[in-house]
């Protein structure tokens, strides 16, 4: 009888009664039980199904038909996933990456101003640098509602996809709604997103959102004023968890399912010990949808020192703690995980997704809002031709975990895209460089993805 093959290459991870078998080349996985792991390994050794059949029986004192019956049933799906092979390894042809017509989400910065002056915030200095050219009369003034207006409309014809609305806070900018329903109305099924601290929400804005938005972000830092105030500065604790409830509120008395409200804690050593209970707050008392916590990302400025990153063994620690806790919820989560699990090359920027910024200059990520990255501008040249042609985003787009000199070499690589690129251009000041600081908890939530229960994710949104 034929042999079966296991990949030759395998990593395996154990989760007390579960296993994960994974072979990187053909990027197919395998999760067994102990039995499943028993067999596994069985067929590590070059055996017959019948061969393995009766070891079992033997072993385990089981009828020997029916366990050669189990046995192949256990086989040919696996065969049939592509993770085990019937006589010799078959390494799968790799699906070339698609070449994209244009970026499917844009993060759109309404604004450069804020109300709120956190100190980690990744676009500090470009949003008061900006603030201050423009008072000056240094730069072009920020895009005005009707370009705006026709910023959006190219960008769902380009088709866009998702929309994400962000700045600075945008709810600082008088007319942020009025751009949104304008959005919604060009496009019913386009996901529209908003980024925001929440504190200007009030009941005619949360009816509007409401009204025209998929989903809520909303920054929360800790469960607790002391530790959210940490962050995000005096006095925006209440500010923030009124918000929040306003709009949990209005949804409920407009009976309506939209928008998802999802809470985001930057993580860093002092909050992680709380991630449980910042859940438990947000999930029980304010009733939000879920949670999308973000490691601190060094931004474009040092204030907060890298040692702010939490340490892996706490990470590791509060992460068992918080799935424990999860285990006994019905968490739904948000639309953007679903594909979590497709194989990527690269962390999306300039290719999947791209920034604009109030004033209509186009740069890979949101989080690359500098000089040297800028693509284009929205009032010269057309976006998608932008998008098309800008050797900025090219260039950005070429940079894939093939490339990378680490990160080629990693099993995980097309789990883990090699992790955020701005990050990497931030700390080390090469965009190509190896996200050392990172690599282990880009492995450790990569790795969660096949456990379905990576909660936290490397870069801001
Ligand atoms: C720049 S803010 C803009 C939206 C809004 N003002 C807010 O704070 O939610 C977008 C998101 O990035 C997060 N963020 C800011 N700086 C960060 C950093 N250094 N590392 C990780 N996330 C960061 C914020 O907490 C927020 O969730
Ligand atoms: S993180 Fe958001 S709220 Fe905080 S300073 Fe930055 S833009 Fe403002
Ligand atoms: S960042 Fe680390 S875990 Fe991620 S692909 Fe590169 S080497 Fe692998």
């Amino acid at each position: 009888m034929e042999r079966i093959i296991v990949p030759p290459r395998l990593r395996v991870w154990s989760d007390g009664a579960w296993h994960i078998y994974f072979d990187p080349y053909n990027f197919v996985w395998a999760k067994v039980n102990d039995s499943g792991r028993f067999l596994m390994e069985e067929f590590r050794r070059y055996r017959t199904i019948s061969d393995v059949a009766r070891t079992v029986a033997e072993r385990f004192k089981l009828e020997p038909t029916k366990t050669l019956a189990l046995i192949d049933g256990f086989v040919n799906k696996l065969v049939d996933e592509g993770f085990l092979h019937r006589r010799a390894y078959r390494e799968r042809e790799r699906e070339a990456f698609p070449k994209l017509k244009f970026a499917g989400t844009l993060y759109l910065h309404m604004t450069n101003k804020c109300n709120l002056k956190c100190p980690y915030c990744y676009n500090k200095t470009d949003r008061e640098t900006k603030i201050k050219l423009e008072r000056l009369g240094m730069v072009d003034p920020i895009l005005s509602t009707q370009e705006y207006k026709d910023l959006i409309g190219r960008a769902i014809e380009c088709g866009a996809h998702h929309l994400i609305f962000t700045g600075g806070e945008a709810l600082m900018r008088p007319d942020a709604m009025d751009l949104i329903k304008f959005a919604r109305q060009k496009s019913s099924t386009i996901k529209l997103e908003m980024l925001t601290n929440a504190t200007k929400i009030d009941d005619r804005i949360a009816e509007q959102m409401c009204a025209s938005l998929d989903i809520v972000t909303i920054s929360l830092d800790g469960h607790e004023k002391h530790m959210h105030e940490l962050y995000r500065g005096k006095h925006t604790f209440e500010p923030t968890i009124r918000g929040i409830k306003c709009l949990i509120k209005k949804r409920l008395e407009l009976r309506r399912q939209k928008p998802f409200v999802c809470l985001v804690p930057v993580l860093t050593e002092k909050n992680v010990i709380n991630l449980k209970e910042i859940y438990q707050f947000s999930l029980e008392e304010l009733g939000a949808d879920n949670l999308a916590p973000v490691l601190f990302q060094a931004g474009d400025h040092q204030q907060v020192s890298v040692d702010q990153i939490p340490k892996m063994e706490i990470f590791q620690q509060e992460a068992t703690r918080l799935s424990n806790y999860l285990q006994q919820m019905t968490i739904i989560r948000p639309e953007a995980q679903d594909d979590s699990l497709l194989a990527r090359n690269h962390c999306g920027a300039g290719g999947g997704e791209i920034s604009v910024d109030p004033s209509g200059f186009v740069y890979p990520c949101q989080s690359l809002h500098f000089p040297e990255f800028v693509a284009g501008n929205v009032r010269e040249t057309d976006i998608q031709e932008i998008f098309d042609d800008s050797p900025v985003l090219n260039r950005q787009r070429g940079t894939t975990v093939e490339t990378l000199a680490v990160c080629s070499h990693c099993d995980v690589r097309f789990l883990c895209n090699g992790g955020c690129r701005a990050t990497a251009y931030n700390v080390y000041g090469q965009m190509d460089a190896h996200n050392e600081l990172y690599c282990n908890y880009l492995e450790t939530m990569a790795v969660g993805k096949l456990w379905g229960k990576t909660q936290v994710s490397s870069s801001p949104n």
